[in-house]
């Protein structure tokens, strides 16, 4: 496994795979790795010849006040997990090197990118599609993985690459959860034993909207009323977010006559955590 810090370094050995006719797959991450994104590396290995992970903690998608600074960040733990999944190249640019003195160009999506976390965390999706435009652009990818935890991301980053005509397939991978249910995240680190416990609220929401859907029920406000009465059952639980939206558009729907995302965002004490869950009428 080839640890690359340089866009130059890094650009050249793209260069010369895609020179060799060999397709890259790439999963970009923020590091502190979890099973999920194994999981998003093993995914890309069997849609290409080369994988190459990211792994860098991207200030301008963090708000003022967001966890920035104290992100879990440990390389020699990721580099260890990384080992037998067969990774070709791990790609570990400095912030200087993303961001240089003088920088001053981002990409924004428009609509799909305001509702949801784009409320609640502004600037958040700009950071984003900037990060990854300007990854795809070093590591130029033919696939590249993503998490359908993060479904909103996902669903931005697509717009983005249809918008932008980027020639890369973007390929959506189901949510990786714990035994008990909990999505694994980076972030679950942050939770304490009893935390821990109380998280298992998001799951247990999604699960009983999804037992209301399969008994029948299509009202967004019954729906959505259900999951908020299962999150309020945690005292350390502060709901974000708790919304029924179009599962392709996000665009606000009052009854489930279509594919609806129920999208999930709740602080369990200082960790903020999403999750969500695609419901079909
Ligand atoms: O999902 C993440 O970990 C990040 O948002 C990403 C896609 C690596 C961009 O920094």
């Amino acid at each position: 496994m080839r640890v690359i810090d340089t866009i130059a370094e890094m650009q050249q050995q793209a260069d010369q795979w895609r020179r060799e006719g060999l397709v890259i797959g790439f999963v970009p991450t923020m590091g502190y790795l979890h099973d999920g994104h194994l999981e998003l590396m093993r995914c890309a290995k069997t849609k290409s010849d080369r994988v190459v992970v990211s792994i860098f903690v991207n200030p301008t998608q963090f708000a003022p006040g967001e966890d920035f600074e104290r992100y879990p960040r440990d390389l020699d733990r990721d580099m260890a997990l990384m080992a037998p999944v067969g990774v070709d190249v791990v790609f570990v640019p400095a912030v200087g090197e993303m961001y240089p003195e003088g920088y001053q160009t981002y990409v924004e999506v428009g609509e799909i990118s305001e509702p949801l976390c784009g409320a609640k965390r502004p600037g958040h999706f700009r950071g984003v599609t900037t990060v990854v435009a300007k990854l795809f652009h070093i590591v130029k990818p033919h696939v590249a993985v993503f998490g359908e935890k993060d479904y909103q991301q996902l669903l931005v980053i697509r717009r983005m690459v249809r918008d932008l005509a980027m020639d890369v397939e973007i390929v959506g991978h189901p949510i990786v959860r714990e035994p008990d249910g909990l999505a694994m995240s980076s972030r679950n680190v942050y939770l304490s034993e009893e935390e821990r416990q109380e998280a298992l609220l998001l799951s247990k929401a999604l699960a009983e909207v999804t037992r209301l859907v399969d008994g029948g029920e299509r009202a967004a406000s019954v729906l959505v009323s259900a999951a908020q009465k299962v999150l309020e059952q945690g005292a350390r639980v502060r709901i974000d977010y708790a919304e029924l939206r179009d599962a392709e558009t996000l665009q606000e729907i009052t009854t489930l006559d279509r594919p609806g995302v129920l999208a999930l965002a709740a602080f369990v004490g200082k960790a903020r955590l999403i999750d969500n869950t695609v419901l079909r009428p």
